[in-house]
């Protein structure tokens, strides 16, 4: 299948260029920035390449920031700011380029005989930093120039460079440029889902053949929709394992096995071990250690229930893009996706290229049900970094039944879909409340709801009054040990969406 390669460099918009060239029929692929030639043509069928943005800044002395023989391939190459200064770079030019991009919208002048500007007009409003900066360039052609920055678009032959981002909604004519860079790669636009999951099982299949695959369900759509795909290809040579943490959400087993067993027929091993974390949990209260101690319990755990199961070969994962980019981007790290360096199997990833929303429509058309696929996304380390301090037994029944409150009323109010994510933490704040005549110290609850594309930025969610104050009200009614629920206000960043 015809692609189009971004190459890396970290930019906030990756993940929408990525999704607006899948939108657009075009099957696009996140790779590192050191990607070499070789592994591109390893890939067949790449018909372009693009440099991503990002917020590093281009020195003129850096060492090489691409492998500059993809230039060779003689296929379409597209540089987006930080990636047009490194193929600018490359052509000799010299760049001031800063580290605090300032990014606005500006109008920019375009040649409208370039095949990139094909029916654009000459006149056009584009998203770009207003302060990075490309002096003109021997040997290539200007096509697009600002009043304040001079030189922000040039092509030489098939490379074309853009100090603006086409990915991002505020440049007016952004998509129509992507979709004349794809005409000029000469794309045959057939990526949808369907021929997704089709090619994705033939390849499984092949890559599989009759070897056996273990994957460790953990209650989300990720791993659920890797289970499927799997098992699509290779049947019961697929084996599913569920660890019981106690660290999961209200209900967690049975929402599990019941789509598992009941609606797929595939069976669901389970490793009961809750006991076995509370054990190792206890007395600890910094948030890293926690998640080591589960990490490493749970490697434990999964190793003895898989000698248990029998003999596997690969270890399926439900590793999706954001996974890549938030490890990679110093995000904490999604523990039971990171399994394989020490459980010594080969790896095999069947959603490592798809985004959030693409895994969610490659669940619905395998058949999992809408209110499975809109469950909220949850931390590998579960209830245990939503609880501040030291984690115990009671204090896991108390946040459970706070957020499945929370949960109840959110649905009932119908407004999840307008959520990216919601949950209650037990914070370690004791404060006094009354009960009858006697001042009590009871736990507070924080609620903590935010809006976000893919929780890298978040917002937090704009309640309704009436709303939250019922919610308040239950918790506290409701679940005993609580006398204090706050709403956490803040952005991420400069906070993070968990708390811990
Ligand atoms: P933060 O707190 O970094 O969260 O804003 C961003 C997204 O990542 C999830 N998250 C985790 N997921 N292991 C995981 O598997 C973790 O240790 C972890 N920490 C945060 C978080 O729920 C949010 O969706």
């Amino acid at each position: 299948m015809d692609k189009i390669v971004i190459l890396d460099y970290g930019s906030q918009y990756n993940e929408s260029l990525l999704v607006k060239l899948r939108d657009n029929g075009v099957y696009s692929l996140l790779l590192p920035k050191e990607t070499t030639k070789e592994k591109i043509e390893d890939l067949h069928h790449v018909k372009g390449i693009i440099l991503s943005g990002g917020p590093g800044v281009l020195e003129n002395d850096e060492a090489k920031v691409f492998d500059e023989r993809i230039l060779e391939l003689n296929i379409p190459v597209l540089g987006i700011c930080y990636g047009m200064e490194a193929l600018a770079k490359h052509y000799g030019a010299k760049i001031q380029s800063i580290k605090d991009r300032e990014y606005d919208k500006h109008v920019v002048r375009i040649n409208t005989n370039c095949p990139l500007f094909l029916d654009i007009p000459e006149e056009t409003v584009v998203y770009m930093s207003k302060n990075d900066h490309v002096d003109s360039l021997e040997g290539v052609e200007m096509i697009a120039e600002s009043a304040s920055s001079g030189l922000v678009g040039f092509s030489k032959g098939y490379t074309f460079g853009l100090l603006f981002h086409p990915e991002v909604a505020a440049t007016e004519f952004g998509e129509k440029i992507l979709q004349n860079f794809i005409k000029i790669c000469g794309c045959n636009g057939h990526w949808t889902i369907d021929s997704f999951i089709e090619n994705k099982i033939k390849g499984l299949k092949k890559e599989i053949g009759d070897k056996k695959v273990i994957l460790g369900l953990s209650g989300g759509v990720d791993s659920a929709v890797a289970a499927l795909l799997l098992h699509r290809a290779i049947g019961d040579n697929l084996t599913c394992l569920f660890v019981e943490t106690g660290l999961h959400r209200y209900n967690e087993y049975n929402v599990i096995i019941k789509r598992f067993e009941e609606h797929f027929n595939i069976k669901v091993h389970i490793a009961d071990e809750g006991e076995l974390f509370l054990g190792r949990l206890k007395g600890i209260v910094d948030p890293e250690e926690k998640r080591r101690i589960i990490s490493n319990t749970f490697v434990e755990v999964f190793k003895k229930a898989t000698e248990k199961l029998g003999h596997f070969d690969f270890l399926g994962q439900g590793t999706l893009y954001t996974d890549i980019r938030e490890s990679k981007w110093g995000g904490k790290s999604k523990v039971i996706k990171d399994l394989p360096e020490d459980i010594g199997f080969k790896i095999i990833e069947p959603i490592r290229q798809l985004t959030k929303d693409e895994v969610r429509s490659v669940g619905r058309r395998l058949g999992l049900d809408e209110s499975f696929i809109k469950r909220q996304p949850f931390p590998f380390p579960g209830l245990a970094i939503r609880i501040i301090g030291e984690v115990t037994l009671i204090k896991l029944e108390v946040l459970r039944e706070a957020n499945e409150i929370l949960s109840q009323e959110i649905r009932r109010a119908g407004i999840n879909d307008e959520m990216y994510q919601y949950f209650c933490v037990l914070t370690n704040i004791d404060s006094v409340g009354v009960e009858g005549n006697n001042k009590i110290y009871y736990h507070t609850i924080a609620i903590r709801c935010v809006t976000s594309l893919n929780g890298i930025n978040a917002d937090f969610y704009h309640f309704n009054m009436d709303l939250l104050g019922r919610i308040s009200r239950r918790i506290v009614n409701e679940v005993a040990g609580v006398n204090r629920v706050v709403y956490d206000i803040t952005t991420k960043p400069p906070s993070t969406i968990e708390y811990q």
